[in-house]
């Protein structure tokens, strides 16, 4: 017999599973010093559909999608590969830039609003992966969920705790207002404030923006 899920059931059991699975394999990810690239997103993508969908995980789509709920229409699943290619390429520059918190913390010398500034940057990056994955919507099932775990994969490599941007039922409308915003009008800032209200619930109430610093990232 096909090892393939019989019911819609079922499939949904494996998909949960699937994302535990893809949970540590980031946070295990997280702790090695392997490099972060699309290759690894395709990973994630792998761990959540491996048993429930083996045809689609960790492959790109071959036909063309709409997202439910949103005005954006993803690009044509020939550009995808190019596409990746691309945004992966801008990953690569970007996350050169980014110092860890720990390093920050643990020298003796390092000022207050250089922590503040190094949370910033690597939010600003995880923001930004997140859309880049959400908006090329290079797979045929799951794209929500894998640039929601890629965000925090960048969050933990770089030294922070992983976070609930979208909370069911709670703030759904207000995540996908965040994104359309991006699609709109480049404006990451409802991203990047949700992933900061994520943050302030993992770090028991205490704010870690609001110190002062500037925003005039490049991102
Ligand atoms: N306006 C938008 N622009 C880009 N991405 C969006 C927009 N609105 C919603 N999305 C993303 O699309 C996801 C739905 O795509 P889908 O492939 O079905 O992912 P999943 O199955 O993990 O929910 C949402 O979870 C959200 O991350
Ligand atoms: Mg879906």
């Amino acid at each position: 017999m096909s090892n393939r899920p019989q019911t819609e059931e079922e499939l949904q059991k494996r998909e949960a599973v699937g994302v535990i699975r893809a949970s540590r394999f980031i946070r295990r990810y997280a702790r090695s010093h392997k490099a972060i690239s699309m290759v690894t997103i395709c990973a994630i993508h792998r761990e959540i559909f491996k048993e429930a969908w083996p045809e689609i995980a960790g492959r790109y789509r071959d036909e063309n999608l709409k997202i439910t709920c949103s005005k954006h229409l993803p690009p044509h699943h020939s550009e995808v590969a190019s596409l990746m290619l691309q945004k992966d390429a801008e990953l690569q520059e970007k996350l050169k830039t980014l110092k860890t918190v720990a390093g920050i913390i643990n020298d003796k010398n390092s000022e207050e609003a250089e922590l503040i500034a190094a949370f910033d940057s690597i939010i600003r990056i995880a923001a930004w992966l997140h859309h880049a994955i959400t908006f090329i919507h290079p797979f045929r099932e799951g794209n929500g969920r894998t640039a929601r775990l890629s965000a925090n994969l960048i969050l933990e490599r770089y030294g922070m705790v992983g976070i609930s941007v979208k909370i069911e039922k709670e703030n759904k409308n207000q995540y996908h207002q965040a994104l359309a915003q991006i699609d709109n009008a480049n404006d990451m800032e409802p991203l990047v404030n949700l992933i900061y209200d994520g943050l302030l619930d993992r770090y028991q109430g205490v704010p870690v923006k609001y110190y002062g610093v500037k925003n005039n990232h490049p991102y």
